[in-house]
């Protein structure tokens, strides 16, 4: 940890249920966060408004995904001004598994982040390799291609976090290890040096994802450039995830 505030998100993904979310929260709204720390959870669109109607206004509210541009004939979509409108301060994209499940591309998630921000949402910009391009030594390579179309599309960082989520660490009790992720953290932050500006680079925070755990946080938070964590599994238990948001030091 060392640039800006500590910044914790909760990405519950598919997950979830009405009456297992009122459980979450519950657990949430009664555990004790440290006061330095900015908390944001994601639930599935179809809870936001029952998070937002329960949830203690310490913690503010992603969505998981946005629609590109305005609202209108687009079946199945969310617009920004819609999640705007319902509450949420946040919107995580680029994640790896809209990048390579559902097949999204980083032009049109670069186009989804500046509409998202030109909406007044915070973006929750995701990067990361797959397990071989980290093997054939292409991690960085993959990680600055997919900056560049955020940075591309964007005309502020004033709101972007990066979240730092390698593919084959995420969902698979496979965590990078602190030295791998600092790693790629500090070449994130030159690369913004380098390409955007000395100011974004340090004041951006850049956030790991993949296998976070209660166990493994404090580590991780000790390295210089984790500046925070984007947590799947374990932000489902609201006991594990205090404990995660409460690892930095
Ligand atoms: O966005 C968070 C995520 O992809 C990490 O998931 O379950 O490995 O913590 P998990």
């Amino acid at each position: 940890a060392g640039t800006g505030k500590f910044f914790v998100g909760g990405n519950w993904k598919c997950n979830g249920t009405k009456d297992s979310i009122k459980q979450l929260v519950s657990d949430l709204n009664s555990a004790t966060l440290e006061a330095d720390v900015d908390v944001v959870v994601g639930p599935p669109f179809v809870y936001i408004d029952q998070v937002k109607g329960s949830l203690t206004d310490r913690i503010e509210i992603a969505a998981q995904n946005s629609w590109i541009g305005k609202g209108g004939a687009f079946t199945g979509e969310i617009s920004a001004e819609q999640l705007k409108d319902i509450g949420c301060k946040w919107v995580i994209l680029g994640h790896s598994e809209r990048r390579h499940v559902i097949g999204e591309d980083d032009q049109f998630i670069g186009k989804k982040a500046a509409y998202a921000l030109g909406q007044n949402l915070g973006v929750i910009a995701c990067i990361g390799e797959l397990l071989e391009e980290r093997e054939a030594g292409k991690t960085f390579e993959v990680c600055f291609k997919q900056l560049k179309a955020y940075a591309d599309a964007v005309s502020s960082w004033d709101n972007i976090v990066i979240a730092y989520e390698p593919v084959w660490a995420i969902g698979t009790g496979k965590v990078a290890s602190p030295e791998q992720a600092q790693e790629v953290h500090v070449a994130v932050r030159d690369w913004l040096a380098k390409n955007v500006s000395a100011e974004v680079a340090s004041k951006t925070r850049i956030i790991y994802g993949g296998s976070v755990n209660a166990g493994n946080s404090a580590e991780l938070a000790k390295k210089e450039d984790i500046d925070g964590f984007l947590v799947g599994g374990a932000s489902l238990k609201g006991a594990d995830f205090a404990t995660i948001i409460n690892s930095v030091t």
